[in-house]
């Protein structure tokens, strides 16, 4: 079987001037786990350009969803911003990646730490039951600079609650946390901050981060991670050292530079 498969826009959504996502169809013999990555891409002059992207849709739906910001000399994204319903984009049948709840040791509350665009694996973790099976709490917080890239708000808020499927679980286990740093909103500061500083875990009602309750995965820029990482290093977390050995917690890096 080839490594590549073609398949079709559906619909693409402009969240704002740099930020965008889509949603395409998905091959029925695509397997992935919720968190996972694939690579996609466009023919560039007759060969593939192929970047990593999480998915943001759950495993079982019909379609694939992805996030992206938009680079305007960005190899990819330059073309991929203009993409529009019923054009052909390459997806790898090869999903991979750190994301993924098995790795992660039994816990109570589950901490799911994203800015930018490493909000996108959350997406499909939150749309997950088992999620809500193994976590009493599961608390996703999304970094970003201004307030009109806080993609996904509405379908947090409102959708997911809703759903027939899980919409329980999500309105009394899903605890949101949106923050911004450059302008005023109810939640302000970098979680790194709002971590050190307790004021997160004030707003939330929850304890303070504790090895033996607490779980985490964290997708963001290299420097969010590092950040990150030494705190809860620093609280007595392990991150998990490869997939398929589990810790407190798993990282992976947003794939910006596009
Ligand atoms: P800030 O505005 O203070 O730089 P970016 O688009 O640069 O990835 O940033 C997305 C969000 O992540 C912003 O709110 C940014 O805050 C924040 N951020 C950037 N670097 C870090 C870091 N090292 N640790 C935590 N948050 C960070």
């Amino acid at each position: 079987m080839a490594t590549l498969a073609t398949e079709r826009v559906i619909s693409v959504h402009h969240w704002n001037d740099t930020l965008f996502s889509f949603r395409t169809t998905r091959d029925p013999g695509l397997r992935f786990e919720n968190g996972q990555f694939v690579m996609i891409g466009l023919q560039v002059n007759d060969r593939p350009l192929l970047r990593a992207y999480s998915i943001a849709s759950a495993n079982y739906e019909e379609e694939l969803e992805f996030f992206s910001i938009k680079v305007q000399n960005g190899p990819l994204t330059s073309r991929l911003q203009h993409l529009k319903p019923g054009d052909e984009i390459i997806v790898s049948r090869k999903p991979t990646g750190t994301l993924v709840l098995h790795d992660l040791k039994p816990g109570k509350n589950l901490y799911l730490l994203s800015t930018g665009t490493g909000l996108a694996p959350f997406m499909s973790v939150i749309k997950d039951p088992e999620t809500y099976e193994r976590f009493e709490k599961v608390i996703l917080v999304h970094g970003v600079r201004w307030t009109n890239e806080l993609a996904y708000t509405d379908i947090i808020t409102r959708e997911l609650p809703e759903s027939e499927f899980f919409g329980e679980q999500v309105r009394n286990q899903l605890i949101y946390y949106p923050t911004v740093t450059r302008e005023p909103f109810r939640n302000q500061g970098r979680l790194t901050d709002l971590i050190e500083n307790g004021k997160l875990f004030e707003d939330i009602g929850l304890p303070p981060l504790n090895p033996e309750t607490d779980r985490a995965m964290l997708c963001g820029s290299p420097a969010m991670l590092e950040d990150t990482c030494k705190l809860l290093d620093a609280r007595g977390m392990k991150v998990s050292p490869r997939i398929g050995e589990p810790g407190d917690y798993v990282i992976e890096r947003a794939f910006v530079e596009k």
